[in-house]
């Protein structure tokens, strides 16, 4: 594949508000209580990767913050705006649809599941939303859609319909349609654990370009390789509240919870029994110490 043109990486502290601030935030279904009050900041151009175990309210807290769901308690900004409310008048108001519509552009979300319209090449998957959500012509689009495609490493299959593409690069054509609709913030749900173990490698590359790049993202992912490499923070997340964070060196080598480490130390076992290279990677983070 092609590699995506590298900018300087942005390892310089961001200064100013945090592109996402959520305090408090809290979300319930029903009885359930989901999350029980996330605080948790992200600064632009930051990496954080978001581990815990099954059902701690990862995906939820992604779906908070793109507004696939609505907060039960608490806030949270993205760009130094309310989501989803907004105060007038010294009261708070739901936002209007076009005004959520507005604020759901700035982030681009990329699923487990690729989503792709099956009846859409890869180049009409990318040009969908620019096209019909922003309404910029077709043929700047299409420029513009051909270029990250070429970015992802696919300028050679624009034409393909994602039954003729593999699992690997479908996901990178949805992480090309994300980017297409130029978003301020990325968020990524386990976007490789649906992939074979050979094709894994591909979109965490093209991903790490895009952290280079200085893109702000929030990746939920069990790729300790990946969380150890490109997050400028882990988080840690157990039954709906944030357990502890800090570097990848710090959390993942030197976690201080107990909960924390009994979940390091599952994840461990897993990829022991899994995938010998995973091991590898999960045991180089204490071995290189
Ligand atoms: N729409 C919903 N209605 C009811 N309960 C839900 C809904 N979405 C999520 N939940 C519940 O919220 C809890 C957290 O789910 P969530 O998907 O956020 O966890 P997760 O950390 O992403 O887990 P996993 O690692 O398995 O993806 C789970 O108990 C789940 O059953
Ligand atoms: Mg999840």
């Amino acid at each position: 594949m092609s590699t995506p043109a590298q900018a300087s990486p942005t390892d310089a502290p961001a200064t100013g508000e945090p592109l996402v601030r959520a305090v408090n935030a809290t979300k319930s279904f029903g009885h359930n209580e989901v999350l029980k009050g996330i605080d948790l900041e992200v600064a632009r151009g930051e990496v954080v990767c978001l581990l815990g175990p099954s059902g701690s309210g990862k995906t939820t807290f992604l779906r908070l913050i793109n507004q696939m769901e609505v907060l039960t308690g608490g806030r949270i900004w993205v760009d130094g705006e309310l989501i989803g409310i907004e105060e007038r008048r010294g009261r708070l108001h739901r936002r209007k649809p076009a005004d959520i519509a507005r604020q759901r552009a700035e982030i681009g979300m990329v699923f487990q599941r690729f989503n792709l319209f099956p009846h859409r090449t890869a180049l009409g998957n990318v040009m969908e939303a620019p096209v019909h959500v922003k309404r910029i012509p077709r043929a700047q689009a299409r420029e513009r859609a051909l270029s990250l495609l070429d970015q992802v490493g696919l300028a050679d299959r624009v034409d393909y319909y994602p039954a003729q593409l593999s699992g690997g690069q479908q996901q990178r054509v949805a992480i090309a349609r994300a980017l297409a609709m130029d978003p301020q913030l990325m968020l990524f749900d386990e976007p490789t654990s649906a992939l074979d173990p050979e094709l894994v490698g591909e979109v965490l590359n093209v991903m790490k370009a895009l952290a280079a790049d200085g893109m702000t993202m929030i990746v939920v992912t069990h790729e300790m390789g990946f969380a150890r490499d490109v997050a400028d923070r882990v988080v840690f997340m157990d039954d709906g509240l944030v357990v502890e964070q800090g570097s990848p060196r710090q959390v993942l080598a030197h976690p201080r919870q107990e909960r924390t480490k009994a979940f390091l130390a599952r994840v461990r076992h897993e990829a022991q029994a899994r995938d010998s290279l995973a091991a590898a990677q999960v045991e180089g983070l204490i071995a290189d110490d």
